[in-house]
């Protein structure tokens, strides 16, 4: 049986007392909640004030008829789905097919039988709850499938990216690898053809005035001295090339299908080293100081790629807090900082902490954060899938616990739980 609750009622329009009593009976006798209309246009105004669930509408009324007090509230967006059902003596068939061509959903003949007047309301009420709710499913998986399509194409391009990432860091690596091999060779030759140059001095003090010329213009003592430093630069250069090309590679480590033991000190390194150029001195703010507390963790089984994305998705956001945080403070002399802490606890759940003291977060503002597709930042800056993905990988892929705490104006913590 259909229910109506307290709120819920269904209108009855009839100018005739008879007619009113004996449907009033009949709704009463099966405890629906109902009101009354004498005419056409009273009707319509309280159908706009509070929606009935059901009219039951008479034909032949002083005023505006049934026929166009169905129409006008037909032609209302506030009153369009209420469902209509005409009550009338006309058992005609024209006037029936014009009640139902104008949108009603039954009739019912006069004079009334009880049992019938109750089994139309009784049908056509569980028609309209069924019709609701699937309206609202619909609605739901309307939008749980944009969620899911926002978050495919995301990762779809998170994968691709990543694989070019890795493609690039391996690349690099080979010819990079090839370089800084032969530094050292070449630093022993270097060596070995100065000591010649020397001993050649020793040996023949006096040499032509070709040579010495020779030697005068090259600035022999400058250029000896300068080779050792230019070997320096290149072998420190190919040192960092060789760091960030281990990082990219750690990176964008694809995940195979299980998980895998882990250190997630490698990983959160890997980041900020790609995150090097974000954490420099820009125009407007002083380089972000990087804090690292890390504690002793066990590897960590887990699928490495995505716990590094997790990573990158909340320091990249604690970088724009920072950015932002000086922005609207710029006389304050604040020191940007970015803490990251871990440890083990007595449950075994590995927790790290990724502290800034940036803009903070509004109260109102937390429970949104790991919506898909919500941000505070202007088109182009935040696309408001960070979190969502980070939450998505911690909760449900690791079975972890992201948390957050903040406070406005002073900063904000994420906390990551994952288990070992
Ligand atoms: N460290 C932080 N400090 C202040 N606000 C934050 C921080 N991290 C996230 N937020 C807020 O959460 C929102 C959602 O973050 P995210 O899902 O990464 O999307 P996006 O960065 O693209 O806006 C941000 O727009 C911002 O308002
Ligand atoms: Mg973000």
């Amino acid at each position: 049986m259909p229910k109506i609750s307290d709120t819920e009622f269904i209108l009855i329009v009839d100018d005739n007392p008879t007619n009113l009593s004996v449907l009033c009976e009949a709704l009463n006798s099966e405890g629906f909640r109902f009101r009354v209309a004498v005419d056409g246009e009273s009707a319509i105004a309280q159908a706009e004030r509070n929606q009935p669930e059901l009219i039951l509408l008479d034909v032949q009324m002083p005023g505006i008829d049934g026929f166009e007090t169905c129409r006008r509230l037909k032609a209302n967006p506030v009153t369009q789905n209420i469902p209509i059902i005409f009550t009338t003596a006309l058992a005609d068939t024209e006037s029936k097919t014009k009640g139902f061509s104008l949108g009603a959903v039954d009739y019912i003949p006069k004079p009334f039988a009880q049992e019938e007047v109750i089994a139309r309301v009784r049908v056509h009420l569980q028609l309209k709850q069924l019709t609701e709710s699937l309206e609202q499913q619909v609605s739901d998986r309307t939008k749980d499938l944009q969620k899911a399509q926002v978050q495919l194409v995301q990762q779809e391009k998170l994968s691709t990216l990543g694989e070019l990432i890795a493609g690039i860091g391996h690349e690099i690596n080979n010819p990079i690898n090839f370089i800084s091999s032969n530094i050292p060779p070449l630093q022993e030759y270097i060596t070995a053809v100065t000591e010649l140059l020397l001993l050649y001095e020793q040996e023949y003090p006096n040499p032509t005035a070709k040579i010495t010329n020779t030697i005068k213009n090259l600035d022999l003592n400058f250029v000896l001295e300068d080779m050792g430093k230019i070997l320096n630069s290149l072998q420190i250069g190919s040192e960092r090339i060789q760091n960030l090309s281990n990082s990219l590679r750690n990176f964008s480590r694809s995940d195979s299908d299980a998980k895998i033991a882990a250190d997630l000190h490698q990983g959160l390194d890997s980041t900020l080293m790609i995150l090097q150029h974000r954490l420099k001195a820009n125009g407007d703010r002083p380089s972000i100081e990087v804090i690292k507390n890390y504690g002793e963790l066990p590897q960590v089984n887990c699928y490495l790629g995505q716990m590094n994305q997790v990573f990158m998705n909340i320091l990249a956001n604690a970088v724009d807090a920072l950015d932002e945080a000086i922005m609207q403070s710029k006389m304050s002399n604040l020191i940007p900082q970015i803490k990251i802490a871990t440890e083990i606890d007595s449950e075994q759940l590995v927790i790290i902490r990724i502290a800034d003291n940036g803009v903070g977060i509004p109260e109102r503002l937390k429970k949104r954060l790991f919506e898909p597709l919500f941000t505070t930042k202007t088109v182009g800056k935040g696309t408001g899938l960070g979190l969502s993905i980070a939450y998505q990988i911690v909760v449900e892929k690791h079975k972890g616990v992201l948390e957050v705490n903040s406070q406005p104006a002073m900063g904000t913590e994420f906390i990551i739980k994952i288990p070992t």
